[in-house]
């Protein structure tokens, strides 16, 4: 196991990506609680992250003196780095002259970090985010690279298998950072790299039931991968301690509510309260046609809905989420600053508090790519695992203007018919989502020899890798025009369909 010590960077939970896929184990301690972890976990090497804070400042955020006394080969991130030059008796220099974005390094030395990569006197690309910098390196310490804003850009003292770089290894805008990061885990470190997801379950099994001991867990299905994902992996730990609630609001796409049931009481013999409440959903929404009081009261009546069915099965102590990483970045970002809310994303935030609940969250350090691969190793259908991205308010969203049943129907067949198009076409797994959207606007179209007045369907499909931005996918025009068609002479409701163009940014991927 690598542990890695976190100083508040933005992107903490990629090195750890990164170690995981070097095939090596690895978990993140908050500095404050390095030490206990480091007693706990006893890991073979320590990665310090980068941090927004200053070693400069007052009471900077510092390792556990046992990171330096143990023994143990240590790689220092930007601020990691700055913190172990001063720790060790360098000094660091607060920043005039910081580097931002892409900067080239030059190689100066070897060093086992850079052992079939680099050789010294070359150049390469590295991401920097600094404004201070190390200055003068401790003893027993060698510049092995220097940029033009940072002379010690990477630092190594071989003898005790410290190393400090000044970039980002972990960002994908150091080409060479992931095996970078690799060359420290498996060569540095010599973990063998035999890793993997199953694993990853086997630990999490033992601490969900660490943690949970004899209490009871709820959990809401939303017909998703991540939550389905996480109420396996706790049913396998727990057994029936579990209880999954699946508040089915009528709006999910064409036989997906019925697929969700079979799998967890047919496949699975998982406990499920399936509580059908289209009425209350479709009920509420008439006549609601503005995006946020859509979301607002959906996210209100799924809670009351919720909270309702978990007091019938007498309360739990537990709430289970398939919250993952990128869920935990957005929110961080959106209270950490005075940034706009874009949308009011629907999922179950404000349950626990309101029940008195404590958190049940086994995916959150993994990508939507890894809990993709842990479902499969949990043996859910490939279907199911694969399946787009689909959010919680369901087709509400795709049907700007008021809701109806009717629209539902229609969404749903056209959106059925766009998918099978996809998947005969083999490119449902190219594309991060594709949907129908059903528009308020109707037009004029001519069938046989009639006249017809119906709605306008649009098509959208992008590319994204974590859904924060998203490039349109570009289906070759014969493809868009026998969906086109297909959808006019099959879905009665629909004679016009056109495609959207727009990236994210400027727009969003779902159009309300
Ligand atoms: P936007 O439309 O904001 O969507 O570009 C980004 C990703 O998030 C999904 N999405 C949601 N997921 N609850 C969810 O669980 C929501 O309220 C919600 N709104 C959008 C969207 O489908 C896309 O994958």
């Amino acid at each position: 196991t690598i542990l890695i010590i976190d100083f508040g960077s933005q992107v903490t939970q990629l090195i750890a990506r990164r170690v995981r896929e070097a095939g090596v184990y690895s978990e993140i301690a908050p500095f404050n609680a390095a030490a206990e972890v480091f007693a706990r976990l006893k890991p073979r090497g320590i990665i310090l992250s980068g941090g927004p804070n200053s070693v400069v400042g007052i009471d900077p955020p510092m390792p556990p003196q046992a990171v330096w006394d143990a023994g143990l080969p240590v790689l220092g991130i930007c601020y990691g780095q700055q913190a172990m030059a001063q720790a060790l008796g360098g000094t660091v220099h607060a920043g005039d002259s910081g580097e931002f974005g892409r900067a080239f390094i030059e190689v100066a030395e070897d060093c086992a970090l850079f052992d079939g990569l680099w050789q010294p006197g070359e150049r390469h690309q590295v991401w920097m985010s600094h404004g201070d910098k190390v200055d003068a390196l401790p003893s027993g310490f060698r510049p092995v690279a220097r940029s033009e804003g940072a002379p010690y850009a990477a630092i190594a003292d071989e003898s005790r298998h410290f190393y400090g770089v000044q970039f980002h290894p972990e960002v994908v805008h150091t080409p060479d950072g992931a095996r970078l990061i690799a060359n420290f885990a498996r060569h540095v470190c010599g973990l063998s790299g035999d890793w993997s997801m199953a694993e990853f379950r086997a630990t999490k099994i033992a601490e969900i039931r660490a943690q949970v001991g004899e209490g009871r867990v709820i959990c809401g299905l939303s017909g998703g991968v991540d939550s389905a994902v996480a109420a396996v992996l706790i049913h396998e730990a727990i057994g029936d301690q579990l209880t999954c609630v699946f508040v089915d609001h009528g709006l999910m796409r064409l036989g997906e509510a019925e697929q969700v049931v079979s799998l967890f009481r047919g496949h699975y013999n998982i406990p499920l309260v399936h509580v059908d409440a289209s009425e209350t959903f479709l009920g509420g929404l008439a006549g609601v046609s503005d995006p946020e009081a859509k979301r607002k009261f959906i996210g209100k009546a799924f809670i009351d809905l919720f909270e309702g069915e978990a007091k019938k099965i007498g309360g739990a102590d537990f709430l289970a989420q398939g919250t993952l990483y990128p869920d935990v970045i957005e929110s961080v970002s959106f209270t950490g600053g005075p940034s706009v809310t874009i949308k009011s994303h629907h999922n179950v935030g404000g349950l626990p508090e309101r029940m008195n609940m404590q958190l049940v969250e086994p995916l959150r350090e993994l990508f939507k790519d890894e809990v993709r691969a842990l479902g499969r190793e949990l043996g859910l259908p490939e279907v199911f695992v694969g399946r787009h991205p689909f959010p919680g308010p369901g087709l509400a969203i795709r049907i700007p203007g008021a809701v109806t049943r009717e629209k539902c129907d229609i969404l749903r067949k056209a959106d059925a018919v766009y998918l099978d198009e996809i998947r005969k076409a083999g490119l449902y797994d190219a594309i991060w989502q594709a949907f129908a959207v059903l528009l308020p606007v109707k037009t004029v179209g001519v069938m046989g020899d009639g006249r017809t007045y119906d709605h306008v369907c649009a098509l959208r499909a992008v590319t994204s890798t974590d859904g924060m931005t998203a490039d349109v996918y570009p289906f070759e025009s014969a493809f868009l025009s026998a969906v086109a068609t297909r959808i006019v002479n099959e879905v009665q409701g629909i004679n016009r369909v056109v495609y959207d163009y727009t990236s994210k940014p400027p727009g969003t991927i779902e159009w309300e």
